[in-house]
């Protein structure tokens, strides 16, 4: 199998030689910056669509997390083009922290448009260190599709834990690597995965990130795997579900 794997990884690397040089000498991350908020923008509603459902179940009881004050102050991470603002009850008070500052002009658009939140910032940091976020001062972080671009995706789940108030919720939607090792899923996805990397500003589409949650020790976790059958196979297994301080 893993010379099967190997013999598929060189097929693709020859297939796609230019892109590997400009991966290598470093010039493509400074152009998938510049245009991977144009991509995600036109990429959110398909998205949306196939995950309402799910969003909107995930999202639903967000209002019980609420502080003693009866407010609901969210910190969303690696927020994007502010995809999941839709699903968030009113007046919910919105913090965005991503490590792109390209996305602010996306993101002013979609607050906009989601005029039943108050917006307190949008902060360019990444998400496994974001020291100006004070301890304990988060009811909920949300986070989705973000781990496949983090290496350290434990020292994340860290910062999660410091930022949220004890009781406090984290929610997730994750793509994830296919759970079963002899499935094709997971054979294309170890084919694919540098070049994918390479395209996509870092991202593995091999992350085992239910593990990670698991050995992140919060008080209560709920974690389901689903597939979303999105236009982009290898992304489809998914994990969602969410975890309490
Ligand atoms: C696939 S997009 C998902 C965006 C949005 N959460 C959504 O669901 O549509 C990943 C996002 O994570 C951001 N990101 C990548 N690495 C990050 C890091 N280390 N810290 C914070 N954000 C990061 C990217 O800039 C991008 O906005
Ligand atoms: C959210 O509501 C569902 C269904 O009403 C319930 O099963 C689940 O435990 C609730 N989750 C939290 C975190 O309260
Ligand atoms: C998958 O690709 C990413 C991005 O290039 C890389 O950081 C990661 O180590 C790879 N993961 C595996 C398990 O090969």
């Amino acid at each position: 199998m893993s010379a099967l794997v190997f013999i598929f990884q060189l097929i693709v690397f020859i297939l796609t030689l230019p892109i590997q040089i400009l991966h290598y000498i470093g010039v493509l991350k400074s152009i998938t910056n510049v245009l991977f908020p144009y991509f995600l923008d036109r990429m959110t509603d398909s998205y949306n669509k196939l995950m309402e459902k799910e969003k909107k179940s995930l999202f639903s009881n967000m209002s019980d997390f609420a502080g003693p004050s009866k407010e609901l102050r969210l910190l969303e991470i690696g927020c994007g083009t502010g995809a999941n603002f839709k699903f968030y009850p009113s007046g919910c008070k919105v913090n965005c922290l991503d490590i792109n500052p390209n996305f602010q002009k996306f993101l002013s658009k979609n607050q906009a448009l989601n005029d039943h939140l108050k917006y307190e910032g949008f902060l360019v940091a990444s998400a496994d260190n974001m020291t100006p976020v004070a301890d304990a001062s988060m009811d909920v972080v949300v986070c989705t599709l973000l781990a496949c671009s983090l290496p350290n995706t434990p020292a994340m789940l860290k910062e999660v834990k410091r930022v949220l108030r004890p009781g406090g919720v984290y929610y997730f939607i994750e793509h994830v690597a296919s759970t079963d090792e002899s499935s094709w899923m997971s054979f294309f996805q170890k084919v694919m995965n540098h070049t994918w990397g390479a395209v996509f500003a870092g991202c593995s589409i091999r992350k085992t990130t239910w593990k990670d949650l698991e050995d992140a020790k919060f008080s209560e976790l709920s974690l389901r795997h689903i597939y979303v059958p999105t236009k982009f196979i290898l992304v489809n297994p998914h994990i969602i579900g969410y975890a309490v301080k």
